[in-house]
């Protein structure tokens, strides 16, 4: 695994629903399969600050009350991981949001069956991988 100057970061959160299903490993292992680095992994418990910040594309919806009250329900994992196109990558390698539509072979599409619970979030641009870095890892610069 070489590290180039052109390699992207993004920010994956593996979500609480998969830390209470014990597939962490599982999600890590088909990321490192893949090529990709982490820099950076962290346990922790999401507030609801944080959460409002993170989400704030879609604080005003009204799947936010219970996704907000998800994903602040218990651990979750952060990662900050980098690789050649990494943010493209890992959007195709979570899949769809919706679990039960997402393709096969993605980790969705292969391990959630929700539209809520669907284990992973990742950025989904290099605007929104800055913000979301900045929020969740701002010691990485
Ligand atoms: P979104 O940014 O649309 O999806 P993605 O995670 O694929 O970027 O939505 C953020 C999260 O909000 C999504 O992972 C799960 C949750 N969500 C719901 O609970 N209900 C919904 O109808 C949608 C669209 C999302
Ligand atoms: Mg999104």
């Amino acid at each position: 695994m070489s590290s180039s100057s052109a390699d992207e970061r993004t920010l994956v959160l593996i979500k609480p629903d998969a830390v209470r299903r014990g597939l962490v490993g599982e999600i890590i292992s088909r990321f490192e399969r893949k090529g990709l680095r982490i820099d950076a992994m962290q346990t922790r418990t999401l507030g609801g600050d944080l959460a409002d910040q993170h989400y704030a594309e879609h604080v005003d919806k009204p799947f936010y009350p219970p996704l907000k009250a998800f994903m602040t329900g218990g651990p979750l994992v952060a990662l900050v991981l980098s690789g050649d196109q990494v943010i493209d990558v890992v959007r195709a390698m979570i899949g769809s949001t919706d679990g039960r539509k997402a393709a096969a072979g993605t980790i969705r599409g292969d391990l959630s069956l929700s539209n809520r619970e669907n284990l992973v979030h990742a950025s989904d641009s290099p605007d929104s991988a800055k913000r979301e870095l900045g929020l969740w890892f701002p010691e990485l610069g």
